[in-house]
């Protein structure tokens, strides 16, 4: 079942967003060849507790981090880990901050100093793809409609879209219905309703789409070895228009 949020519900998962957004926004100063992705994880734990919230990734399922941290190849639920990023190198951070009891779910990825031509475009892609997906965020239509958005962007720039992670409902808990692909059918799927809260996150890679799982059991790295990246947002669907939950602008 959808759980659809009130006014009040939106504003207090805006506050969630807000610092979520502000995590972000010291990341990006943080990142540079020589930091590790461990010293990250433990910035951001520490700034989410300082300002009041929790980070609820950890303990999630059993998950060990604030944050997911995955780099290059790796597609989604990467492990932080001590190893120094290196030029080149690029990385996507994703985390959901808990304030209140209100969730906010955000991933971004960061370039590590001088990136390929290649890599550059990808995360230019990507980020289209989720601006592209949010503007048919829109009240009446459909989550098909927002996959197939993107999907079609995606591919006609060349890369290629994960099948087995896909945005999804959040509001008091991380995953809510619906399930929201960033591959799919015009006018099919869940029709969008004022209140309605759910990420758009999608993971694109330059070569093919499937993945494999570390036998760490949980990270996604794509089967050919080719670079991946992932922008997400939370948005909610109202009647002005989608309102970008987990913005970092102003
Ligand atoms: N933030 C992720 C998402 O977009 C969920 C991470 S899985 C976790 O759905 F276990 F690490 F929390
Ligand atoms: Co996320």
């Amino acid at each position: 079942m959808i759980y659809i949020k009130s006014r009040e519900e939106i504003e207090k998962m805006k506050k969630a967003g807000k610092l979520l957004a502000n995590v972000h926004k010291e990341i990006a100063k943080m990142i540079k060849p020589g930091i590790s992705t461990y010293e990250i994880d433990q910035f951001v734990e520490e700034y989410i507790i300082s300002h009041g919230g929790y980070p609820e990734q950890k303990g999630y399922k059993g998950y060990q981090f604030a944050t997911c941290a995955s780099v290059n190849d790796e597609i989604c639920h990467g492990f932080p880990r001590k190893e120094p990023l290196k030029d080149g190198d690029i990385v996507t951070i994703d985390m959901v901050v808990n304030l209140d009891g209100y969730l906010a779910d955000s991933a971004w990825s960061y370039a590590v100093g001088n990136i390929s031509e290649k890599a550059r475009k990808l995360l230019e892609v990507t980020k289209n793809a989720l601006y592209i997906g949010i503007e048919k965020a829109v009240v009446g239509n459909r989550i098909g409609d927002i996959s197939h958005a993107i999907q079609t962007y995606v591919e006609g720039e060349g890369f290629s879209i994960v099948r087995d992670f896909v945005g999804h409902g959040i509001g008091r808990n991380m995953h809510e219905e619906p399930q929201v692909p960033h591959f799919g059918i015009p006018g099919r799927g869940p029709r969008l309703v004022e209140g309605m809260v759910i990420t758009i996150e999608p993971m694109i890679n330059i070569g093919r789409y499937e993945c494999v799982i570390d036998d760490n059991g949980w990270t996604a790295r794509t089967i050919d070895g080719s670079l991946s990246a992932q922008y997400e947002h939370t948005i909610a669907i109202t009647r002005e228009g989608p309102i970008i939950i987990t913005d970092q602008e102003e």
